[in-house]
């Protein structure tokens, strides 16, 4: 061999084979770390696909037992609740009656499936009927007049049996309210995930229609992030585990991965990723048109979200990634009985 050659670096040596790609793997895409949003609806027998997200039902309380069945064989662990009212108001009513939607699914699923990690998300946008996310005055919406409906939607979803409560209305303040509320109601121990870095983003257009929370006028983008900024993120993410955040979400996540990257490095909660509708949709929709190849681009994009630093992702492909996964598994087992 000339001395020539020995000047470059072969890296292709450890891509040779399956075996010595999967010992160098840097990122492993695990099921434990897969959160799958469910959406909750009034009434019985109801299992109805969502239009923009093919595969993403809204379902009645009778059906989550069927629901949390399936997940739980697949290996996934925690659910992500939203709820789509009776009826909406002014004040968000419902988003904190004890007998609302999302405090009889938490019950549900808990009897049903006590293992079963519930995360609850708190915000008003499902249940005010202009669809804004907190108490709005003269087109305004005020931010400390909310506090005080989310921190009452936090104790009763507590209340009603939830692992984890996950405050996603970026109103300036909430975790603390939300903390101390649950404090003062003996919940000491239950944690909150706050959706800490969340910007006014398109992608969440499907989610919408699913929640049927767009807003009657105007926009999100009082509360919610510019999509320019990275340092106001960290500012965001210090000031909510500050406040008491045990765990934050950086949300969207595809656009975000600098975002998710950096306070992954900066900070020492563990960090969550939300591949929100928008990125779902997307995915969904070239596949079905045959111009991309569903599953390996799914995993790409998760394996991605993990590589940038995120330990939890929330995304509505867990139940597929599961199926993928499990099945991979399955293959390297085989291989390995018949190459004994
Ligand atoms: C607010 C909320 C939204 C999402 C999760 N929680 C929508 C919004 O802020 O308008 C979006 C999730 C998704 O797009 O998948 N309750």
């Amino acid at each position: 061999m000339s001395v020539e050659e020995l000047r470059f670096r072969r890296f292709r040596r450890l891509r040779r084979t399956d075996g010595l790609r999967r010992l160098v793997r840097e990122t492993r895409l695990t099921v434990d770390t897969l959160v799958y949003p469910l959406f909750v609806v009034h009434g019985h027998g109801v299992r109805r696909e969502v239009g923009s997200m093919p595969g993403v039902y809204h379902l009645s309380v009778d059906q989550l037992p069927y629901e949390a069945e399936e997940l739980l064989s697949l290996g996934i662990g925690a659910v992500l609740l939203f709820g789509i009212p009776e009826r909406k108001d002014e004040l968000a009513s419902e988003a904190y009656d004890p007998n609302g939607i999302v405090q009889r699914a938490v019950r549900e699923l808990k009897r049903v499936a006590p293992e079963l990690v519930v995360i609850t998300d708190v915000c008003n946008c499902e249940y005010t009927s202009h669809g804004h996310c907190g108490v709005v005055r003269e087109g305004q919406i005020l931010n400390d007049p909310t506090l005080e409906l989310l921190a009452r939607t936090a104790v009763s979803h507590a209340e009603a049996g939830a692992d984890m409560v996950a405050p996603s209305d970026m109103m300036d303040g909430r975790v603390l309210a939300i903390r101390v509320a649950l404090d003062r109601a003996g919940f000491t121990e239950l944690p909150i995930l706050s959706y800490a870095a969340k910007y006014a983003s398109a992608f969440y257009g499907p989610f919408r229609e699913a929640a049927e929370s767009a807003p009657a006028f105007g926009d999100r983008r009082s509360h919610q992030m510019d999509p320019a900024n990275r340092r106001e993120a960290l500012r965001e993410i210090a000031a909510d585990i500050d406040e008491g955040a045990d765990a934050i979400i950086v949300k969207p996540a595809l656009a975000y991965l600098d975002v998710i990257m950096a306070a992954a490095e900066r900070f020492d909660v563990p960090i969550a990723a939300y591949n929100v509708s928008g990125e779902y949709a997307m995915v969904k929709a070239a596949a079905r048109n045959g111009w991309i190849e569903e599953q390996r681009i799914v995993l790409e994009v998760l394996t991605g979200i993990r590589r940038a630093g995120a330990h939890m992702i929330i995304t509505y492909h867990a139940k597929d990634v599961a199926r993928w996964l499990r099945g991979e598994r399955l293959a390297a087992a085989v291989e390995q009985l018949v190459t004994a």
